[in-house]
């Protein structure tokens, strides 16, 4: 395989191989979370392995502008906290950048101040729903005005807040940690109960900066005016990221790969069960604790990938790695169906319609609908040109499913791994020799 850069384009070309040991960027989940509580916690928060996500600059960016002192080296930054009531005024707006975990999450903490502030977005950001957490954080007793139909820009005028019970509408991890941050400045006990349990980076950063948290079956519970503890973490290789690599090794014919240090947070490890049982070959290897995540090695091998349904219940979990799945569905047996999947439509993009159109694009039988995807199996495809709309999680995708393609197929916009992962293509270059 060849793949030649340009700021705009990466060429990729059919892979025969993917062999080597590789490291991935720090979780941004977990990273966008120390950062943000870091800030409010009383002393120094060490992060290790920092997400190089321009996601989680944009979370390091606004909470500069409110004032923490914050020093980045390498993959380190040292945050040094302000105590719950130590965030100061923004001069300026708050720029989220395309990042819909920054701006809803620090939502919560803005909620919970004596200020007001504004957060606005780049134009995917500014198309994306607020309403999720303009309802709860409003009940807390937040004022928050936003553009028509609930879209950015925000702007958050805080206050003294009071707890609420909250039943998440939406499984979502962000609204979820919204409301349990604002919880924090809150007088009381705030609940909020989740019908399907999604990612829960939240909860534990909270449990281990000695946050008052209570967690029982879907119900997770916090104490308002609790002072968080400035913590030194380590925070592991994002899952969500090495999906692109679990999926380029099982369809590269002679891969052999191993992921170090990648986070298994059961939360976040639908994607290896869904690999599984759909006859994949991901061995997990060297599992251990740190700072309340689990963490492991992956190796991955091609295999016969038999393909399936996804249940609905387990959309939750994959959300992020339902586009490279349906890469992966078109060089299964069965293929691949889901469906539940609505909120695909409303990420960095119409995630559905996008991953339809580039496989068409690649020649690929597909089936759209509302909430979900069906893509025939043992699909050949063809290389073509892929417009990934600035969407870093489609760009990754179709790159691998470029690997298993014949010809070459142009990925065009492709600077937009940056989102997450500014070392993919560099990562996938290496491994294909
Ligand atoms: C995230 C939660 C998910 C996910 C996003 C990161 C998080 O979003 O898609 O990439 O860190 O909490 P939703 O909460 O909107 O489902």
């Amino acid at each position: 395989m060849g793949i030649f850069s340009s700021t705009k384009t990466k060429n990729v070309k059919p892979a025969r191989k993917l062999e080597g040991s590789i490291q991935m960027p720090g979780d941004k989940s977990i990273s966008h979370r120390y950062a943000m509580l870091g800030s409010i916690a009383e002393g120094p928060t060490e992060i290790h392995i920092f997400a190089s996500s321009a996601d989680c600059q944009s979370t390091l960016n606004c909470l500069a502008k409110l004032g923490v002192k914050i020093d980045r080296r390498e993959n380190s930054v040292t945050i040094q906290g302000a105590g719950l009531e130590g965030l100061k005024p923004p001069r300026d707006k708050l720029d989220a950048g395309n990042s819909g975990s920054t701006m809803r999450m620090l939502a919560g903490i803005l909620a919970g101040q004596s200020f007001k502030s504004v957060m606005t977005g780049d134009a995917s950001l500014s198309r994306r729903p607020m309403k999720r957490v303009i309802a709860p954080l409003t009940e807390m007793g937040a004022k928050i005005q936003s553009a028509e139909g609930g879209l950015p820009p925000l702007e958050i005028e805080g206050g003294t807040l009071k707890p609420i019970h909250y039943e998440l509408p939406v499984a979502s991890a962000q609204v979820k940690s919204a409301v349990l941050m604002a919880g924090l400045f809150a007088e009381g006990e705030t609940e909020v109960v989740e019908s399907v349990a999604t990612r829960d980076h939240t909860e534990i950063a909270l449990e281990q900066m000695g946050a008052d948290i209570g967690r029982h079956h879907r119900t997770i519970a916090v104490r308002g005016g609790a002072r968080l503890e400035g913590k030194k973490i380590y925070v592991p290789g994002d899952i969500s990221s090495a999906a692109f690599f679990m999926v380029a090794g099982m369809l590269v014919p002679e891969s052999n790969l191993t992921i170090h240090n990648v986070g298994l947070n059961p939360t976040r490890t639908a994607i290896l069960d869904v690999l599984a049982t759909m006859g994949g070959r991901v061995k997990v290897l060297k599992v251990e604790m740190l700072n309340g995540e689990l963490l492991g090695d992956l190796h991955v091998e091609p295999g016969k990938m038999r393909g399936g349904e996804i249940a609905a219940e387990m959309v939750a979990g994959l959300i992020d790695e339902l586009p490279v799945l349906s890469v992966f569905g078109t060089q299964t047996e069965q293929g691949l169906t889901y469906h539940g999947a609505a909120e695909l439509r409303v990420k960095e993009s119409d995630r559905i319609a996008v991953v339809a159109e580039n496989l068409r694009r690649m020649g690929a039988e597909v089936e759209e609908f509302p909430d979900g995807l069906r893509v025939a199996g043992k699909q050949k495809l063809r290389g073509a040109e892929i417009e990934t709309h600035g969407d870093h999680r489609i760009a990754m995708a179709f790159a691998v499913a470029g690997l298993a393609a014949e010809g070459t197929t142009v990925i065009h916009d492709s600077g937009c791994v940056d989102i997450s992962f500014p070392e993919f293509f560099e990562t996938l270059e290496r491994v294909s020799g």
